[in-house]
This record gives structure tokens, C-alpha cells and sequence, in this order.
């Protein structure tokens, strides 16, 4: 039997998925590493500790696994995370992530001295902090002896490709992240890496997230193994999903939260408060990411209420939707889309004194929610109307979490029979790279089953109507607070 695996590089644990060429899940494996939070608002993560639980990750998901039979490997990975390599390919930094807030003067200069509009012809897309060319800058600028050492500069997964077959790849999807492509071309833009002092030659060689870039290095012991490039995870949850056909659309609720709209034809959004990326199917997607989902229940139900029981303190929330008087602003780490703004914070708003526990829990979903939907109002300004969406991450475990999405959105919410998105989308693009599939949409047709639907409710969507009107108002409110504090 053929089997394939697909490795999620994700924020807090790598996952690891061995899947069957009919998509069954035959074993699955996670480690966690740490993140670091240097200074406030900064986020960093070491390489090395990616590949230390993705070897042990390795080790048990083929504990009893005919090596032999892995036919292919590939990748989804946290985006945009800046890795890299001196001419001895050693890590000269630990990684700058995604959800770092450090670049506001990097991207402040990209944005108004160079401005948007430039930017969007180079690339698609603005300046926001956590996207990789205003972290060079910031390196450039305050460890210039660091980056007079740079030699390579990769992505997170590409790293792990990098260490697993010693070539320097990155996929289309990711890559779109940089701010140093051009997404429409698919080609590196030459004007933003003379803008970011980048030399071409530190860049990765671009690939299709289904296409090969090379072989498993002998001393992984995965003979016939070939490796594909992998996506960013969000386009690897896209696949993960079957969210391929133009206008489908998938939300994520991992550490970040994301609405990402499948399109057949390169597009930009007026004002590009949506991110214009390549998509792993070889087309494109236009994309919504907040910094804190998952994250902010996380941090409420072990940093706060002190537990890890997530569904005790969600039990009887069902009883209580649409009656919330409490609101909270998931802005823990600032915000990406739509508002681009390193100074946000999180916010509980409207507690009296019969406040409860489970209003302020359900809040936080509802606040997640809210911000999701923030990022569908842009592409709705875009002429973009969503029927439908899938869900997957860790948050779409949570039955609760997607009633409240469905009636947020007013739309109904399918779920999936394998709900390890990004990882069982990686899997797929393994499959389509050693040849099981003619192409990634004739995978997911055969592959992705879809579990149930949420369906919306006219009641409780119109009281969630009211509610995301009144959150509307909160974050202007408090904006200039928020750059004071
Ligand atoms: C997308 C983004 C996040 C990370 C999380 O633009 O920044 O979704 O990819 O892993």
C-alpha cells in the first residue's frame, strides 16, 4: 500500500499525518516546542527545535509502519516566519514569526514612503508587521552583524524541506507572504528586493506546492519517498478541506484565525485589507488573517481560569447564545486584517456585577467570531459573497464555536470527517507529486469528505446582527487608547 505524510509546521506543535492514497489516516503523531516572547509584542521560535519534534514526530508516526511504502512527503507551515542561514547553513537568528509586532517603523516606511500603491504593483499586497520583508528591514536595521552573514532566506517549512533533501525551495502560496513576490507573475519582484536590500541568490527557488523538489536524504531512511514543496498552512488547510473551486471558502481556527476564499483568477481587493496569495492548487485566494482565535480561548481557559477542561466551561453555553451582554477584543497579539495594527489589545467590554464566567467564555468565541466576520465585510466590499464555508483547525472542535460561526456569518458551516486541515492537505500534495493524482482538485474530489453542516438560525443570526453592529463600534472607539497605552 502507498502512504504519504503530511506535516503541519504549526505554531505551538508540529502534526504529522500517515495517510493512505484514499485518504485514510492511518496514524498521526504531535510534539509541541516552546515560543518565545522576548519583548512585548515580539514572537520567536528556534529552527532547531522544529526539527528536533519533527524527527521524534517522524520516529512515532512509523512506529509499525512499513517505511518502505512512504511514497511521498510535503508540508504546511506557519507563513511568513523569517529563517536564516550563514554560509555554513547554520541559523544565524531564531526565527521572527508571524504574529511579531516588532516591524511597526519597517512597515510604517513600506507603506507610506515607498506606499501601498507601489507595493500592491509589486506584489499584491501592503506592508503588514508580521509579513517577512519588514522583518529583513528590521534586521538590516538593528542586528546589521547578523545580517551581514545572511546567506539563505527560507520560511519555516522550508526549512524542514531544506534539512530533509538540501534543497532550497519554497512554494508559490508561502512565498506570497514575503512581500517580495509578485503574485500575479508568480515571480520574485525585482524592485522590492533592491528596496529591501535582499540579493536574489539568498532567495529559495520557487515551486508549485504539488511539485517535486527532490528526494528524502538517505539518512532519513525513507527510500522511495519524493518531496513536494508544501503550501503555507493556510492554503495546505484550503486543500486539507476542498476548498479549490472559485468562491469556495474555508475558515481557520488555529493559533491564528482565517477566512480564505478559493478564486480561479488573480485578484486584488480595493483597498488590500485582504491578502492576494497564490493558492496551492496553482490558482488563487484572497485572505482574511486575524492574529488571536484559538489562541484567545486558550489564553482565557489556562492563563486565567487556571484549567485545561475547555468543554466543562463550555458546557450550557448553547443556552446562553445570542443573550451576551459582554464583548471582548481578541487583539492579544494587535491585529492583521482588517484594522493593521500593532497596538490593538485584547478587551472585555460591558461587565456588570452578575457578570458570569460563562458569559465572559462565551465572549471570547463571540469576540473571535466577530473578528472573522470584520475580515468578510472586506470581501464582501469586494463584490465577494460567501454561501457557505468549511471549518477546521483546533477551535473548530468546539460544537458551540461553530453554532456561533454559522449564525455570525449567517451562513452554514460544514464540517469535515478529518479535521487535521493543513497536515491532511499536505498529504494530498505529496500524492499529487509522485503521480496518484492528476492534479490537487481530482485529490480532494476523491479525498475530503465532509462530516455535517451547521445550519444558521433566523433568530439567532438577527440577534447576532445587533451584536456585531455594537462590536463594529468598539475597536475605533478604543484605537487611539490602544496606541497610548
Ligand atoms: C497567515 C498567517 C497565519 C499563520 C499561522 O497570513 O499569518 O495564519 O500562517 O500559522
Amino acid at each position: 500500500m502507498n502512504t504519504y505524510i503530511g506535516i503541519d509546521l504549526g505554531t505551538s506543535s508540529v502534526k504529522l499525518l500517515l495517510v493512505s492514497a484514499n485518504g485514510d489516516v492511518l496514524n498521526s503523531a504531535t510534539e509541541e516546542y516552546p515560543i518565545y516572547y522576548p519583548q512585548s509584542g515580539w514572537s520567536e521560535q528556534n529552527p532547531e527545535d522544529w526539527l528536533v519534534a519533527t524527527a521524534k514526530g517522524m520516529e512515532s508516526l512509523l512506529n509499525g509502519y512499513n517505511r518502505e511504502e512512504v511514497k511521498g512527503v510535503s508540508f504546511g507551515g506557519q507563513m511568513h516566519g523569517l529563517v536564516l542561514l550563514d554560509e555554513q547553513d547554520n541559523v544565524i537568528r531564531p526565527a521572527i514569526l508571524w504574529n511579531d509586532g516588532r516591524t511597526q517603523k519597517q512597515t510604517d516606511w513600506l507603506n507610506n514612503a515607498i506606499g501601498q500603491e507601489k507595493l500592491s504593483e509589486y506584489t499584491a499586497n501592503i506592508a503588514f508587521a508580521g509579513f517577512t520583508a519588514p522583518k529583513i528591514l528590521w534586521v538590516k536595521e538593528n542586528e546589521p552583524e547578523n545580517f551581514a552573514k545572511i546567506a539563505k532566506i527560507m520560511l519555516p517549512k522550508d526549512y524542514l524541506a531544506y534539512k530533509l533533501t538540501g534543497v532550497h525551495s519554497t512554494d508559490y502560496s508561502d512565498a506570497s507572504g514575503m512581500l517580495l513576490l509578485d503574485v500575479k507573475k508568480k515571480a520574485w519582484s525585482k524592485e522590492m528586493c533592491a528596496l529591501c536590500s535582499v540579493k536574489e541568490e539568498w532567495l529559495p527557488k520557487l515551486y508549485e506546492s504539488y511539485e517535486k523538489i527532490g528526494q528524502v536524504r538517505d539518512e532519513f531512511c525513507l527510500t522511495n519517498a519524493i518531496v513536494t514543496a508544501g503550501a503555507g498552512d493556510n492554503a495546505a488547510a484550503a486543500i486539507g478541506t476542498g476548498t479549490v473551486n472559485d468562491g469556495d471558502c474555508n475558515i481557520s481556527l488555529g493559533t491564528s484565525g482565517t477566512v480564505f476564499i478559493s478564486q480561479d483568477k488573480f485578484s486584488v481587493d480595493g483597498n488590500n485589507s485582504l491578502h492576494s496569495f497564490a493558492h496551492a492548487t496553482g490558482a488563487y485566494h484572497l485572505m482574511g488573517c486575524i492574529l488571536s482565535a484559538a489562541s484567545c480561548n486558550k489564553w482565557w481557559m489556562e492563563e486565567i481560569l487556571n484549567t485545561d477542561d475547555f468543554s466543562i466551561e463550555q458546557d450550557g453555553l448553547e443556552d446562553i447564545l445570542g443573550k451576551n451582554a459582554v464583548f471582548f477584543l481578541p487583539y492579544l497579539m494587535g491585529e492583521r486584517s482588517p484594522h493593521n495594527d500593532v497596538n490593538a489589545r485584547g478587551a472585555f467590554i460591558g461587565m456588570r456585577p452578575n457578570t458570569t464566567r460563562k458569559q465572559m467564555t462565551l465572549a471570547v468565541m463571540e469576540g473571535v467570531a466577530f473578528a472573522l466576520r470584520d475580515c468578510v465585510e472586506v470581501a464582501k466590499k469586494s463584490g465577494l459573497q460567501i454561501k457557505e464555508t468549511k471549518i477546521c483547525g483546533g477551535g473548530a472542535r468546539s460544537n458551540v464555536w461553530k453554532k456561533i460561526i454559522a449564525n455570525v456569518f449567517g451562513v452554514p458551516v460544514k464540517t469535515l470527517c478529518v479535521e487535521e486541515g493543513p497536515a491532511y492537505g499536505a498529504a494530498m500534495l505529496a500524492m499529487v507529486g509522485a503521480g496518484e493524482y492528476e492534479n490537487v482538485e481530482a485529490a480532494t474530489a476523491k479525498i475530503v469528505k465532509i462530516k455535517g453542516t451547521v445550519q444558521p438560525n433566523d433568530v439567532l443570526s438577527a440577534s447576532y446582527e445587533e451584536k456585531y453592529k455594537a462590536f463594529q463600534q468598539a475597536y475605533p472607539a478604543l484605537k487611539e487608547l490602544f496606541a497610548q497605552m
